[in-house]
């Protein structure tokens, strides 16, 4: 396994399991089947619905021996409607008591985006915060007394752009260490990630598989498909490897980390295998030239009628 170092020298393995889209039901037995084959980091969000599930599944690998808590790296968020800075540890401690673990390794503010709490999706406009009303900066400060308190490790940001990481670099106490942003070949994230390298900041690649298990609501028509790209068929057949694959060594060989997900046993294994994989630097060149800056997460669900944001500014 490839590893990540903080600066105080934790070390977070480069390859974790996404939950996002693992049913209740599935999850338990995903997570349970992923430490037993060698996986050390999951990746979680309340938003999600499973971390109850997680947390058994956690509970058990972990009194039965098979892993210690200290071996794993845990990731979680703070959900959008947890922004006002007093939802933030209770919101907390429901993720630590639902994962059933007394602190995690990384927790991200999950999108720029505050609504009111107990917010549905599809949103309503009165489900809005605006940017003034709950600023960043603010909802920063309650994650800041987290670390702490240590109930968290480290604290950082997803689906920031580097203007927003900016202008949270002018306030923050405690600097975010990671950004977890999509990333695969069809949107690379060069930009953010140069800028995310010259601030000392990690950045992890959601969606690195394209998510075709997302809801219907979450995808436009004509989407291009990762799996069907010539050039990712052709180094994964000169490899011997699976198309899958090719894209999760791809992340990792440019240095992200990245959360591939899964709930079946044989492709939760054939992706942890990933982590073996060298990409020569003609492969890595090729795949380089497949950026079509397309986001399969739009984030079209966080504009409209009420929202303070645009897709401009969301992204810009
Ligand atoms: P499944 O959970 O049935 O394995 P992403 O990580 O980009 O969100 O993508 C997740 C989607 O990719 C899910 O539909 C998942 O299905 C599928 N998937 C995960 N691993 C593989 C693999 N090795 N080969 C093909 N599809 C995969």
């Amino acid at each position: 396994m490839k590893y990540l170092t903080y600066k105080n020298k934790d070390q977070m393995p480069m390859l974790g399991l996404g939950t996002w889209k693992s049913q209740p039901g599935e999850v338990y037995e995903a997570v349970k089947t992923a430490i037993e084959v060698g996986y050390c980091h999951i990746d979680c969000a309340p938003i999600y619905g499973n971390e109850a599930e997680i947390g058994e599944a956690l509970n058990e690998v972990i009194s039965s021996g098979i892993v210690s808590r200290e071996e794993l790296w845990i990731t979680s968020k703070l959900w959008n409607g947890d922004h006002e800075p007093h939802e933030v540890k209770p919101a907390l401690e429901k993720t630590l008591k639902d994962l059933q673990i007394e602190y995690l390794d990384l927790f991200l503010m999950h999108w720029p985006v505050a609504l009111k709490k107990g917010s549905k999706i599809p949103l309503e406009p009165e489900n809005f915060f605006s940017l003034e009303e709950v600023p960043i900066s603010a909802t920063w400060k309650a994650m800041e007394t987290l670390v702490d308190d240590s109930l968290v490790k480290h604290i950082g940001v997803s689906n920031f752009s580097a203007s927003k990481i900016e202008k949270l670099l002018e306030t923050a106490r405690i600097k975010p260490e990671m950004n977890q942003v999509e990333s695969h070949p069809y949107l690379q994230q060069k930009e953010l990630k140069s800028f995310c390298d010259e601030h000392g900041i990690f950045m992890t690649a959601y969606s690195p598989l394209g998510s075709g298990d997302r809801a219907p609501l979450l995808k436009s028509e004509n989407e291009p498909q990762l799996f069907e790209n010539q050039e990712i068929i052709k180094i994964a057949d000169a490899k011997g490897v699976t198309p899958a694959q090719v894209l999760i060594s791809w992340a990792i060989n440019r240095g992200t980390v990245v959360i591939p997900k899964s709930t079946n046993p044989v492709r939760i294994q054939q992706n942890l295998e990933s982590k073996d994989i060298e990409l020569s630097a003609e492969e890595m060149q090729t795949i380089e030239g497949l950026e079509l800056g397309f986001r399969f997460l739009s984030g079209d669900i966080w504009v409209g009628e009420g929202s303070p944001h645009t897709l401009e500014s969301l992204w810009g």
